[in-house]
């Protein structure tokens, strides 16, 4: 296995993608699958993810990223999305799908169904998409690594216009809502920021040993 710290320390915030290199379909299908595994509260998975891979779009929604290059140059944009119905529709969804993947009854999950009922139910709208919202960065972390494994650039984005990209996407009909952009590809050979050495605070600074 890859050293992990190598993998996470060779990966950067790529600004400037070679739009001539394509990711294949068998690292996308892992990185996708990385999204899949993602742990998320309760397990509830309030997510969705749009893989964009039409040039016309990505040039589209370039415009709506504050003319950031890594959109129209990455070889797919992965749009991570919150679902929109964020009701108790989803604790009937995952309990329903439980138990058909299941050996178990419906009424083992009960407890389980009635701790996350009563977790939402506590949650005003804003509360609930904030939630789900911090689920969805988990996934981009995940992803984040996958890539970083793989040998794949990435760069993971707030720069871009929620409402726009919803609008373009059409994720309302999808029940989602973006959240999330993360391009990746392979980094231009001239893509100054690969020369960057990486900063970060000291191990110091940050853990406390008790
Ligand atoms: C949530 C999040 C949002 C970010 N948004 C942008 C962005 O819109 N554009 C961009 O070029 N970089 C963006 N970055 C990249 C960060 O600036 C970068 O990860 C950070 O400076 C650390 O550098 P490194 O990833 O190269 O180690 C974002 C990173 C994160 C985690």
């Amino acid at each position: 296995m890859k050293d992990i710290i190598n993998c996470l320390n060779t990966r950067y915030a790529v600004k400037k993608f070679d739009p001539t290199k394509k990711v294949s379909k068998e690292n996308l299908d892992k990185i996708l699958e990385s999204f899949k595994l993602t742990a998320s509260s309760f397990n509830l998975q309030p997510w969705g993810i749009v893989v964009v891979e039409n040039q016309e779009i990505k040039d589209k929604l370039f415009e709506y990223s504050y003319y950031q290059e890594q959109i129209k140059d990455c070889s797919h944009l992965l749009v991570l999305c919150r679902k929109t119905d964020l009701s108790e529709k989803l604790v009937y969804n995952l309990i329903n799908t439980l138990v058909e993947k299941s050996w178990m009854e419906r009424n083992n999950f009960e407890w389980y169904e009635n701790m996350m009922r009563w977790f939402l139910s506590r949650l005003d709208d804003g509360r609930k998409i904030s939630w789900a919202e911090k689920q969805v960065y988990i996934a981009l972390w995940n992803l984040l690594t996958a890539c970083a494994c793989l040998e794949i650039d990435s760069c993971p984005m707030e720069g871009f216009d929620k409402k726009k990209y919803d609008e373009i996407l059409n994720l309302k009909e999808k029940w989602l809502s973006s959240v999330l952009v993360l391009p990746i590809g392979y980094r231009a050979e001239d893509d100054k920021h690969a020369k960057i050495p990486k900063f970060r605070y000291n191990l110091d600074d940050l853990v406390e040993k008790i």
